[in-house]
């Protein structure tokens, strides 16, 4: 089974999360599109629907499909479903392969639950060969990048400065290697000014559904947003 058939695969069973009514954040990346997909598949149903996209690219998808877009809103999301370039036996990601990851980050933060949809090829038993995407502002790059190199990581620019983000910052790569303790360098990162937001989310997922070959495996990592991960 190939890697496209196995996001197309974790796409569909995720569609049965997605409510008809309410508030639901999508994601940005090639997963995630086979679910817009879907949903558009379906338009009348999700017709009361409002999504709160993570990005432009799936912003405009929504709307070729006449899908209902929210931005300004009072309370929470419903659910938010994403992609992610890696996940760990804990539930924590690498993500931001696609530039989107602050906007992927304050969405799921807001949700209250996070499902993540992703190929086989995803699932890790230690973070870190993905590299790491952090979104800086161009104010002081190079201070910025080398406050994350003094963590220990190689770091370059992701085209070299010529990619910019939906919110006008530049990617930073930061290969880390193999990362023993992420929620730490979650932590440092987040310390570092001119950091916008870092890939790594930590214990955010409540749960995941990997596309493994012909059929699927959920895992669930959290009950409830803040009810303690599974270790
Ligand atoms: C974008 C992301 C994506 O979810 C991640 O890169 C996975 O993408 P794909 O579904 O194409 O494999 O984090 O910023």
């Amino acid at each position: 089974m190939d890697v496209v058939e196995e996001k197309r695969n974790a796409a569909k069973y995720a569609l049965s999360f997605v409510p008809s009514k309410g508030t639901v954040g999508i994601g940005t990346g090639s997963t995630v599109k086979f679910l817009i997909d879907l949903i558009g598949e379906n338009r009348e149903y999700y017709g009361e629907a409002n999504f709160v996209p993570t990005s432009k690219e799936t912003e405009n998808r929504l709307r070729e499909f006449g899908l209902n877009i929210a931005y300004n809103f009072r309370g929470k999301i419903m659910i938010d479903i994403d992609g992610a370039d890696e996940v760990d036996p804990q539930g924590n990601l690498i993500k931001g392969g696609g530039g989107a990851l602050t906007r992927e980050k304050i969405v799921a933060h807001n949700s209250e639950e996070f499902v993540v949809i992703a190929d086989s090829g995803k699932y890790v038993q230690r973070l870190g060969k993905f590299k790491l995407p952090i979104e800086i502002l161009p104010f002081l790059a190079e201070q910025t990048i080398s406050n994350i190199e003094n963590l220990g990581a190689k770091v370059n620019l992701r085209d070299n400065g010529e990619f910019k983000t939906d919110n006008g910052n530049l990617i930073a790569i930061a290969d880390f290697g193999y990362i023993s303790d992420p929620e730490i360098v979650s932590q440092q990162l987040s310390h570092i000014p001119g950091i916008v937001e870092h890939g790594l989310f930590i214990k955010m997922a409540t749960r995941s559904i990997e596309g493994h070959g012909n059929s699927v495996r959920e895992h669930v990592y959290l009950k409830k947003k803040g009810e303690g991960h599974n270790q």
